[in-house]
């Protein structure tokens, strides 16, 4: 059975490298995307060219009913399922004052329950394998700014723990802190050199730091609920 990964927000920007990565590594892809088709249909052509499969998967994940749909639908395609990487993201800047219930829900939805429901049905329909949730720095971090997307990932910090123990020994569960190293569209070199700003390191990292760190985690079978900061240090300012 060929081994395949699912990725979502696969299509564009750090989702895309990942994806790329684990395509020429020999994986079968199930690329997710939500609004991202163009970009999508792109990213599976430089996939296919490699040699190996890719199909794609639109869903909403602010849907947790949607969400638990994606991996039976992927498995449909890809029996030999073994790498989920929860990857998509809401990133805004909402302070505490001005969440509404609506938004609230929205971001733990796509930042939290997704991963949540994808792990369990992940774990449910797959005999073994390998989860990467990707969280951020500020996990460290007792932030204000971004206050929902920061309080999801706090709760993804410790779900990828929980689910380490729980999952064990079928399943490796383990995430990546990225700090400053792609701006948010629109914004530009200038966002980045702030974000980095007070890092031991100085500068921002790049995607090929985001793929090192995965890849140990994708091949070291004795590592699982291991949270890897790829940050240059900023998390011990904290
Ligand atoms: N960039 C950084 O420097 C940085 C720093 C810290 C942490 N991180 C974390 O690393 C990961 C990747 O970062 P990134 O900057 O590449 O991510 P991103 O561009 O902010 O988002 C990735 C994808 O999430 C998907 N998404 C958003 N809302 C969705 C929804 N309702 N349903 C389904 N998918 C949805 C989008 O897919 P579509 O485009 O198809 O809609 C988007 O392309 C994220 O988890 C992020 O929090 C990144």
């Amino acid at each position: 059975m060929r081994k395949a990964a699912l990725v979502t927000g696969g299509a564009v920007r750090i989702g895309k490298e990942i994806s790329l990565n684990l395509a020429r590594k020999g994986y079968d892809i199930a690329l997710h995307y939500n609004s991202s088709e163009k970009e999508a249909l792109a990213t599976r052509q430089l996939i296919l060219e490699g040699g190996v499969n890719c199909e794609l998967f639109r869903c909403d994940l602010s849907s947790a009913e949607d969400a638990k749909e994606l991996v039976p639908e992927v498995m449909k395609s890809f029996e030999g399922l073994c790498v989920l990487v929860n990857n998509a993201s809401i990133f805004e800047n909402v302070g505490f004052r001005d969440v509404t219930p609506e938004f609230l829900e929205t971001d733990m939805a796509v930042n939290f329950k997704a991963p949540f429901f994808l792990s369990q049905s992940f774990s449910a329909e797959t005999g073994e394998g390998l989860i990467v949730n990707f969280l951020d720095t500020r996990v460290k971090k007792i932030p204000v700014e971004h206050f929902c997307y920061n309080l999801s990932k706090k709760s993804l910090y410790h779900l990828t723990k929980m689910l380490a123990r729980e999952l064990a020994p079928d399943f490796r569960v383990n995430a990546i802190c990225p700090g400053a190293i792609l701006a948010p569209p629109g914004q530009g070199e200038d966002y980045l050199r702030k974000m980095a700003r007070g890092a031991p390191m100085k500068r921002a990292g790049s995607i090929e730091d985001i793929i090192n760190a995965f890849n140990y985690l994708l091949e070291n079978d004795y590592v699982t609920g291991e949270c890897l900061f790829v940050d240059g240090g900023k998390s011990l300012t904290y």
